[in-house]
């Protein structure tokens, strides 16, 4: 997913469906063909910390230290708080966020992605706190079952783009059931100021705070907590964190 702000292309379409938003479904025609493009643009991308961050590999510091923050308002000791058994992190990449966000707080962690030369990666970027991942799965979120009951946070980051609305919707809502009592899902992403944009490199959306909510909505989560992201340089998209359940 590009970090840069591209131009919105999408400003034309009258906004229809969820709500008074756009939905993929008028941006994306050919389904198969926006997922088979996405597979194809991430296994050409060097297993990095920077080509997970699409040259911003610098900015990966300021965005784990936010998110340990956000994450520890909800995690650990206290009533009504995330456990810290298990953490399932999607389209997990080599293992940036795991590695830094995840392990530190979580006795074990799953990983999640569409690219397997990146989980094989992992193996070596984790290091011997790798030996805590519990499973390495290969595949698309459209089509990934979080095991029901396993998991105390699911952290969802910089992927969600990749997946069409009625997947996104899907998908939260079977996150949903792999929650354990009081378990979360964290959403942070790229957020648009107004309406979907497609990005056709990498073929993926960045859709607005407005449509994200819907979705949530739809999944039958309620938001818990919103924070946007501050010190990211101003050349990119604004990025906000969701704590949902
Ligand atoms: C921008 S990178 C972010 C990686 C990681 N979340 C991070 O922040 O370091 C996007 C990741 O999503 C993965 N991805 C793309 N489409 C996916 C899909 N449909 N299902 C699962 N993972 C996907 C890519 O392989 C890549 O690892």
């Amino acid at each position: 997913m590009a970090l840069e702000e591209s131009t919105p292309n999408s400003s034309s379409i009258p906004p229809i469906g969820l709500g008074l938003c756009t939905m993929t479904a008028e941006l994306i025609a050919d389904e198969e063909g926006f997922y088979s493009k996405a597979k194809k643009y991430w296994k050409n991308i060097p297993p990095t910390v920077d080509g997970m961050l699409g040259g911003y590999g610098h900015i990966s510091n300021i965005d784990i230290n936010s998110s340990t923050r956000f994450l520890q308002r909800f995690v650990g000791e206290g009533s009504g708080k995330a456990g810290v058994g298990c953490a399932l992190d999607c389209g997990a990449g080599i293992g940036r966020i795991t590695k830094r966000l995840l392990l530190p707080l979580f006795k074990v962690v799953d990983m999640v992605d569409v690219t397997e030369s990146f989980l094989a990666k992992a193996k070596a970027h984790l290091g011997e706190d790798g030996n805590r991942v519990g499973n390495y799965y290969c595949c698309g979120l459209q089509d990934f079952i979080p095991q029901p009951q396993r998991y105390d946070v699911i952290w969802i980051q910089w992927v969600i783009g990749h997946l069409t609305d009625a997947h996104l919707t899907q998908f939260l809502k079977r996150c949903q059931k792999g929650l354990r009592p009081n378990g979360i899902i964290c959403v942070k992403d790229n957020v648009s100021h107004d309406g979907v944009i497609e990005d056709e490199v990498d073929s993926s959306v960045c859709r607005d705070l407005a449509s994200l909510r819907s979705i949530m909505q739809l999944a039958g989560l309620h938001v818990l907590a919103e924070e946007k992201q501050d010190n990211f340089p101003a050349e990119i998209y604004q990025v906000y964190s969701l704590a949902l359940r």
